[in-house]
């Protein structure tokens, strides 16, 4: 194997998780953009952490709330991810009805849910990380539902036609459709 060395771009290396659609709302009005840079930080209780600009449309309701839902869409919906990401809902569209996607309540919190997501975590803001134009938020998953063909035993399962959907940059995407199961050490 020959490497090379690089000096730009080095956060691609690391393996993105599932690009998500993140939205927020206070009940009257609401948003929704996607998020490559989000993570799972805590197993129990649950936590993750999105990279949020602060220029963001959907950014004023994060804050005010201080709520919003991780929705994680399937390869199908590369499109409206894309789209949801090139678009701000500061040009007044409402991207739920141009670009096609179903609002339904959540449990927990303000922000509508994705009905086209096969996973949807209700997420309330514990730790804000300042950094600068950008925020990095810590938050607790108070409520989440998946797609139970999808999720057996408490794991993924690819079998049902399972197809995440993975951002590499710009217009680029991959997808994971399989799981390798039994691996055995060398
Ligand atoms: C594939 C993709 C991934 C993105 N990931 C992030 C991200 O991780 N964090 C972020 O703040 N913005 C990210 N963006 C940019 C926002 O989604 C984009 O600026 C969006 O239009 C903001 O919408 P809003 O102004 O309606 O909130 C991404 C855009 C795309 C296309």
């Amino acid at each position: 194997m020959t490497k090379m060395k690089i000096h730009s771009n080095i956060h691609s290396l690391l393996n993105p998780g599932c690009v998500v659609w993140v939205s927020a709302g206070d009940g009257d009005n609401d948003s929704v953009f996607t998020v490559t840079w989000n993570m799972p930080v805590r197993r129990d209780p649950a936590m993750v952490a999105i990279e949020c600009s602060r220029n963001h449309h959907t950014y004023q309701f994060i804050r005010r709330s201080g709520e919003f839902a991780l929705n994680v869409p399937e390869a199908r919906h590369v499109n409206q991810v894309l789209a949801c990401g090139r678009v701000s809902g500061k040009t007044g569209v409402d991207k739920f009805e141009k670009f096609g996607l179903t609002r339904e309540s959540a449990e927990k919190i303000k922000a509508p849910l994705v009905g086209e997501a096969f996973a949807n975590l209700e997420c309330r803001i514990a730790h804000v990380v300042d950094m600068g134009s950008s925020a990095l938020l810590i938050a607790q998953v108070v409520s989440a539902r998946v797609d139970e063909r999808h999720f057996v035993d408490g794991k993924l399962v690819f079998d049902n036609g399972l197809e995440l959907l993975h951002h590499l940059g710009g217009d680029r995407f991959c997808v994971s459709t399989q799981s390798i199961v039994g691996a055995t050490m060398v």
